[in-house]
């Protein structure tokens, strides 16, 4: 068995405990929201009917990217900076304002397989061991199942976003071990403003870096982790705006 079966075997395990979980919630979640749900004149129920399609699609990813949010709590509206800082990255490359519209709402998706990660490894306060790190590797290939099937090209970027995020423009990265442009152009931006947006915040396992390191770090990057075109946009623009704001940090 390959590497990359043996990492896809390991998903069901990993998300019937999980789904058992959320079963248990849900189920409770809708016997004390059931009069709502039954009740024609229910206000979200009516505004769900006259909202058009695309509005409601629309919600929808937003609120997954809550769920995102409350997964990785610690990282301050960092799904969001995401999307704002990969549409910034894409303009300044040149890739136009509707890819650049797209990316902003599918970037922010790009953890949702973190899910599927158990507290202990996710919120560890310090470095993982090898087995741990293997494990929460599979972030990406838990958010491509998540979100695979997709009608909306959000949907469908977002699934190839959550899949290959961490993959590295030198073909070291995981999980599939993809080389340069092999990596779709979303993944590699968004590998791009999430490394530079994690640097510049405080984690559990680390402190927030200064600007100009992790600058500095993306910089040095070009052409082994990162895609040289991609840093060469980021050079372009205010690594603040990025941020939303240098204050942010
Ligand atoms: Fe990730
Ligand atoms: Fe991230």
């Amino acid at each position: 068995m390959s590497p990359q079966n043996a990492l896809l075997r390991e998903i069901p395990r990993r998300r019937d405990h999980h789904t058992h979980g959320l079963r248990v919630t849900t189920a409770t979640h809708l016997t004390t929201a059931a009069p709502s749900v039954t009740d024609p004149k229910a206000p979200l129920e009516l505004a769900a009917a006259q909202r058009p399609g695309a509005d409601m699609h629309s919600e929808a990813i937003d609120r997954l990217t809550r769920v995102c949010e409350f997964r990785d709590d610690d990282t301050h509206h960092h799904s969001q900076r995401i999307g704002r800082a990969a549409r910034i990255i894409a303009e300044a490359m040149g890739l136009g304002t509707d890819f650049g519209a797209l990316l902003e709402q599918a970037a922010p998706l790009h953890d949702i397989g973190k899910v599927g990660i158990s507290d202990t490894i996710l919120l560890k306060p310090g470095r993982l061991t090898p087995e741990e790190r293997a494990d929460m590797e599979q972030h990406t290939l838990i958010g491509q199942k998540i979100l695979e099937g997709g009608t909306t090209e959000a949907v469908q970027m977002a699934e190839m976003i959550a899949l290959s995020h961490h993959e590295r423009w030198d073909g070291n990265g995981y999980p599939h071990g993809l080389f340069g442009d092999e990596t779709p152009i979303g993944a590699r931006i968004v590998a791009v403003v999430d490394v530079f947006d994690a640097l510049t915040h405080e984690r559990p396992y680390k402190r927030a870096w200064p600007l100009t390191e992790a600058v500095a770090h993306i910089v040095a990057g070009a052409g082994t982790h990162f895609d040289p075109a991609v840093v060469a946009a980021f050079r372009t623009v205010d690594p603040c705006d990025l941020l939303g704001g240098c204050d942010e940090r």
